[in-house]
């Protein structure tokens, strides 16, 4: 879906599909210099993760192992607990791999904090976290992020995996959604 089949529904697009994929070469290009050598994990975090996974993945000029989660904060629908729930775990045993957490956005913190405590305990060689957009005034929790797309102001955004009730993940870029939509 293109931003001008929901055009009444943004206030601006953030970012073009042809930015995002530029980041993620980017991003990707300093995954490869850091990792020579050595056998990378890549564990999506579901559902919002599929489409950074998917362009990262083909944009790493290498092999690599890909893996996925899916979690889900247990409380009143909200994310501020921080408290997660594991829905699916991952499928591999990451004792001694090298292990990059992928995911679209970090807002609060509270669900990548939760689940690299987690992954850390089950003893990975390493262990980094690669987010395409990061919100920092939202952030209640300090999370090292060895890999960030862009800082993004504190605003609501869909698109390329990001969700306003399920709908806009397939949007190809990235925009501000239009308060009449969520108001
Ligand atoms: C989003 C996103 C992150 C999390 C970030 O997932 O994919 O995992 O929220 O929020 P936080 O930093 O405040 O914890 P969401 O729970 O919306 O699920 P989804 O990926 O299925 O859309």
């Amino acid at each position: 879906m293109d931003s001008a089949d929901v055009e009444p529904d943004l206030v601006n697009i953030l970012f073009t599909e042809e930015q995002i994929q530029t980041k993620l070469r980017e991003l990707a290009a300093k995954i490869e210099a850091d990792y020579a050598g050595r056998e990378i994990l890549i564990v999506g975090i579901l559902r919002g993760a599929v489409m950074v996974m998917a362009d990262l993945a083909r944009a790493l000029n290498r092999h690599l192992e890909m893996d996925w989660m899916a979690v889900s904060s247990y409380g009143s629908g909200t994310k501020s607990s921080g408290v997660v729930r594991i829905l699916k775990d991952l499928d591999t045993d990451i004792t001694n791999r090298h292990v990059i957490v992928v995911d679209e956005i970090i807002d609060t913190g509270l669900t990548l904090s939760w689940l690299i405590s987690n992954l850390a305990s089950r003893n990975p060689a390493s262990l980094e976290i690669c987010t395409l957009l990061r919100k920092p005034e939202a952030l209640q929790m300090d999370i090292a992020v060895k890999y960030v797309g862009w800082d993004i102001p504190n605003e609501f955004v869909v698109g390329y995996g990001l969700d306003y009730q399920e709908k806009y993940r397939n949007l190809r870029d990235i925009g501000t959604l239009a308060p009449h939509v969520y108001s």
